[in-house]
C-alpha cells in the first residue's frame, strides 16, 4: 500500500487547523498509520530540507520548522502521495486554489501549513527521517 509523509507545520499547529487537515484525509478514504506532535531538531530540519540548502530561503525555512510544534504524519491508500499533493493546493498560498487546505487556511509560501512528500523516493525518505517502522501501525480489515 502507497505511504506519504505529511506534516502540519507550526503555522497549521497554532491556526487550530491540525483536526481538520485530519479530517480531510480521513474523509477522502485515506489511513493514519502514524502521527505525533513533535518538535523538530534543526539536524533534522536540515536533513528534511536538504534539497534546498542553496537556496536563499533555507536558513528561515529551517528556522519556521524548528520554531515550535509540527503534526508529522503517515498517510497510506491508493495514489496517496499524489492525491495529498492535490489536496495541499500550490506551494504558495496565492496560487493555491479554494477547497486546497492551502488554499483555505494559507497566505505566504513560507508559512504554508502543510507539507508533504512529492514523490514516492521522497515519501520513503522522509517517513525513514521521522518515523521508526515500530511507530507504524498496521490494519485488519473489519469493514
Ligand atoms: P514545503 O512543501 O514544505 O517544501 C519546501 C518549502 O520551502 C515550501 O513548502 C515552502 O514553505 C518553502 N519555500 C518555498 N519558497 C520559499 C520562499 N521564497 N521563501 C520562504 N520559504 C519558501
Amino acid at each position: 500500500m502507497e505511504k506519504t509523509f505529511l506534516m502540519v507545520k507550526p503555522d497549521g499547529v497554532q491556526r487550530n487547523v491540525i483536526g481538520e487537515i485530519v479530517s480531510r484525509f480521513e474523509k477522502k478514504g485515506f489511513q493514519l498509520v502514524g502521527a505525533k506532535l513533535m518538535n523538530i531538531p534543526t539536524e533534522l530540519a536540515e536533513e528534511h530540507y536538504g534539497e534546498h540548502k542553496e537556496r536563499p530561503f533555507f536558513g528561515e525555512l529551517v528556522g519556521f520548522i524548528t520554531s515550535s510544534p509540527v503534526f508529522a504524519m503517515v498517510w497510506q491508500g491508493e495514489n496517496v502521495i499524489a492525491t495529498a499533493r492535490q489536496m495541499m493546493g500550490s506551494t504558495n498560498p496565492k496560487d493555491a486554489v479554494a477547497g486546497t487546505i492551502r488554499g483555505d487556511f494559507g497566505l505566504t509560501v513560507g508559512k504554508n501549513i502543510i507539507h508533504g512528500s512529492d514523490s514516492p523516493e521522497s515519501a520513503v525518505r522522509e517517513i525513514g527521517l521521522f518515523f521508526k517502522e515500530e511507530e507504524l501501525v498496521e490494519y485488519n480489515k473489519l469493514m
